[in-house]
């Protein structure tokens, strides 16, 4: 047999699904996996008559790989990677490649670029999104480390990933830990974008008490929309549509209430609070899956604190789209993208990644779970104003900003007075109103910072650092 193209570690289901997209393409691979029944069940059942091979260890895996080798780790984030590196690297010899295609923190990734170059190995980080499916038919990928490392997997990834119509959803990101960080970033907007299109269905489902279907419909008419078309509102208009099929009831109200999470939208509010980002939007998403584990305490609360009645309030007519509950699900979208892009600039600054942000918007128009219409925008954005503060500042974001608003301030305020939980809506409502607002009450925090802890101050009509006796 002639030496394989391309190495795989780890045949779960993202693994399976990548190895199969790269043999698609013209790479022939071989699999290790550490139970050797799973590499052969995968290769007399999916991977059976295709050019992969499997392996029984790393060394006769390792044997069977053309140089530079190349090998993918789709392997659980955390130590498990540093157990595979240790095993593994007696094996390799100078230049060979070792790319991380899981979710792992971009610090980690940084040790690790630097740690195997030291040996004269190459490493990349690379988020990969798009789930299960994106990666057998074309995921976004976002790999980080060395550029020479980059160009060595170039012409497996552009193949891999999905195409949109100005190219390949893959570029270089940047050095070191900076394609996990993207991914991290990436992760942190798909939570926030899923909790408010979460507390869209909470509104109309307890406001108008839609069906399910009706408000797939909803749904449907938002994603022929250039602001709402997207991956996500697509695959919450199918969910809503599903039925149980024990009852013929819509399956989503059997759900229980409880939302996991696996890390990397806790990194994505981490990385913003160290580097100073706010991230408001983003952040209320994290902590409404967080308050959503607490069923029982929930559950208890709901007997000894009284919530208000609902008082109905208008979302807009269902047959063009209930536009006004669309405007503030638009705005928040616009937030969670706007938070998200301020943290990658940030962190491209403190960490020295030379982050290239129309690249990044493009690389997601396609293949990732937060792929949409308006990423088109924000690239135009980005391409127009490198170094944009932040993107509702755009001219065209502004504008659509500008025509919302009162929208958006009208479904929080229906909700509060309802006393219907909408964290990341009222958070984005917080947002705008806070970066839009020349003079903000911080004075005063100011103000009580020197009075007690003679911190000091600044004033608006001089020049100086001055501190005040407050209380003689
Ligand atoms: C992933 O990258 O696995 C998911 O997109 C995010 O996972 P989570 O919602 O379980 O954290």
């Amino acid at each position: 047999m002639s030496k394989a193209h391309f190495g795989l570690i780890g045949l779960g289901v993202m693994g399976e699904n990548l190895v199969l997209n790269a043999e698609r393409n013209g790479f022939s691979s071989v699999v290790y996996n550490r139970t050797f029944t799973k590499t052969e069940q995968f290769l007399n059942g999916r991977g059976a008559g295709k050019q992969i091979f499997g392996a029984k260890d790393l060394k006769d895996f390792v044997s069977k790989l053309e140089r530079p080798r190349r090998i993918l780790m789709m392997i659980k984030a955390g130590s498990a990677i540093d157990s595979v590196i240790e095993t593994i690297s007696p094996f390799l010899e100078s230049g060979d490649l070792l790319i991380d295609g899981g979710n792992s923190e971009f610090r980690d990734t940084e040790r690790r670029v630097s740690d195997l170059e030291s040996r004269s190995f190459g490493f990349i980080g690379m988020g990969i999104s798009g789930g299960s499916k994106g990666a057998l038919e074309g995921p976004s990928m976002m790999p980080g480390g060395t550029k020479a490392s980059y160009e060595a997997i170039e012409s497996l990834v552009s193949r891999m990933s999905a195409q949109v119509e100005d190219g390949p959803c893959v570029t270089y990101i940047g050095p070191g830990g900076s394609g996990h960080f993207v991914k991290t970033v990436h992760n942190g907007i798909e939570y926030a974008i899923e909790q408010i299109l979460s507390e869209a269905y909470d509104l109309m489902r307890r406001l108008t008490g839609m069906s399910g279907v009706e408000m797939a419909e909803v749904m449907g008419k938002w994603n022929k929309t250039e602001e709402l078309s997207s991956y996500l509102v697509e695959i919450t208009e199918a969910c809503l549509r599903v039925k149980d099929p024990e009852d013929g009831d819509d399956l989503v109200e059997k759900i229980m209430d409880k939302a996991g999470q696996k890390g990397t939208g806790l990194w994505t509010v981490l990385s913003a609070l160290e580097l100073g980002a706010p991230v408001p939007t983003i952040y209320a998403a994290l902590n409404a899956r967080v308050i959503s584990s607490i069923k029982d305490q929930r559950l208890s609360a709901q007997k000894i604190i009284q919530s208000p009645p609902i008082k109905p309030f208008d979302l807009g007519d269902p047959q063009s789209g209930m536009p006004i509950l669309m405007d503030s699900v638009v705005l928040s979208c616009f937030a969670s993208y706007a938070q998200g892009m301020e943290l990658l600039r940030l962190g491209s600054e403190q960490y020295d990644y030379k982050l290239d942000m129309p690249s990044i918007a493009q690389i997601w128009k396609g293949g990732c779970i937060i792929r949409s219409q308006l990423l088109s925008r924000i690239q135009s954005a980005f391409n127009a104003h490198p170094a944009l503060p932040n993107l509702m500042v755009d001219p065209w974001f502004a504008s659509e900003v500008n025509k919302r608003l009162s929208s958006l301030a009208s479904v929080v305020a229906g909700g509060v007075t309802s006393g219907i939980p909408l964290p990341c809506m009222t958070s984005t409502l917080d947002y705008i109103n806070s970066y839009r607002t020349g003079r903000l009450p911080q004075n005063l925090v100011q103000a009580m910072r020197d009075c007690f802890g003679s911190h000091t101050y600044q004033r608006v009509d001089k020049e100086g650092i001055f501190h005040t006796n407050w209380i003689e």
